[in-house]
């Protein structure tokens, strides 16, 4: 089974800073790093490292060829890449001192993709394979109708949450993974156990999984739900915590694991990928995460 993600690439320009910046405050920062990031491409690499057999497709321009090296790198395939006369996406990332941060998009080539992209990388999968897709590129409607045509099984990550999300048919998707600032977005509600109810009303055959920080994360569907506490550890940035939970998850589940399990290694993964900073360098491999589990 092969997954597929269709999703952003980001050169994540990330300042250090004793807090985040107000509205009409001017603050210096530390210092500026630049790393590979964008929601798509950390999730793809989080899936890849947990051993999924993982495919990226998606817009770059001239600026962003260092992806193409990163999917090599990684195990990801990267071969639905294409590099289009727009700038690459970025990010304007303020971590501050307690690991926290706050982020800036700019789609530019991630914004551009068109039927014609799309109809070609699908072309490429079969029913069965998984398509896993955030809200950091366009074409999202389009990109759900033809995956489910195809008989795909279909993960939103649906971040950032805005009116973009309304033309998607989230009848189509089997899998939600999102936290709980996206769940009240989508719901209403701000408690774990009625976003959940809520989701599962509104979408009684899909499987949900909710992370909550420092609480933890949930997975329910119709038929069980578990939860997951987090490991704790001292955080030095928190900027793709929950993608490599989302890879980890969907990989483990993808290679038929049972939930409670693919929870635990997820949590683990995102443990350490907080440990360290920037977005696609501090996702660990599968080996250190079950080393970390075992000990
Ligand atoms: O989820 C973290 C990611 O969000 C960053 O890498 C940034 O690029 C934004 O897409």
């Amino acid at each position: 089974m092969k997954v597929l993600c269709i999703g952003s690439m980001n050169l994540d320009f990330v300042y250090s800073v004793d807090h985040i910046v107000q509205p009409g405050e001017t603050e210096a920062s530390y210092s500026l790093d630049v790393f590979l990031g964008g929601k798509g491409m950390n999730q793809s690499v989080a899936l890849a490292k947990a051993g999924a057999d993982t495919y990226h497709a998606g817009l770059i321009g001239d600026d962003g060829k260092v992806f193409l090296d990163a999917c090599k790198e990684h195990n990801v395939n990267g071969k639905h890449i294409k590099t289009i006369d727009v700038k690459t996406g970025n990010a304007i990332i303020q971590r501050d001192k307690n690991a926290q941060n706050c982020i800036l998009l700019f789609g530019g080539a991630n914004q551009m993709l068109t039927e014609e992209y799309v109809d070609g990388v699908l072309n490429d999968f079969e029913a069965g394979d998984i398509l896993l897709l955030q809200n950091e590129v366009n074409m999202l409607p389009y990109i759900v109708d033809k995956a489910y045509e195809r008989g795909m099984q279909i993960a939103l990550n649906p971040s950032p949450f805005n009116e973009k999300l309304d033309d998607v048919d989230m009848s189509k998707i089997g899998i939600f993974l999102l936290n709980e600032v996206e769940g009240e977005q989508v719901t209403g509600l701000k408690d774990p156990d009625e976003i959940i109810a809520k989701l599962l009303d509104m979408y009684p055959d899909a499987k949900i999984v909710l992370t909550l920080g420092k609480d933890g994360a949930v997975y329910a569907d119709k038929d069980q739900k578990h939860f997951q506490p987090i490991f704790k550890v001292q955080a030095v940035d928190t900027t793709a915590a929950g993608d490599t939970f989302s890879g980890y998850f969907l990989a483990g589940i993808s290679e038929g694991m049972e939930v409670p399990k693919a929870l635990k290694m997820a949590a683990k993964a995102s443990s350490i990928a907080v440990t360290r900073p920037g977005a696609v360098p501090s996702i660990p491999l599968r080996a250190e995460v079950e080393a970390a589990l075992a000990e």
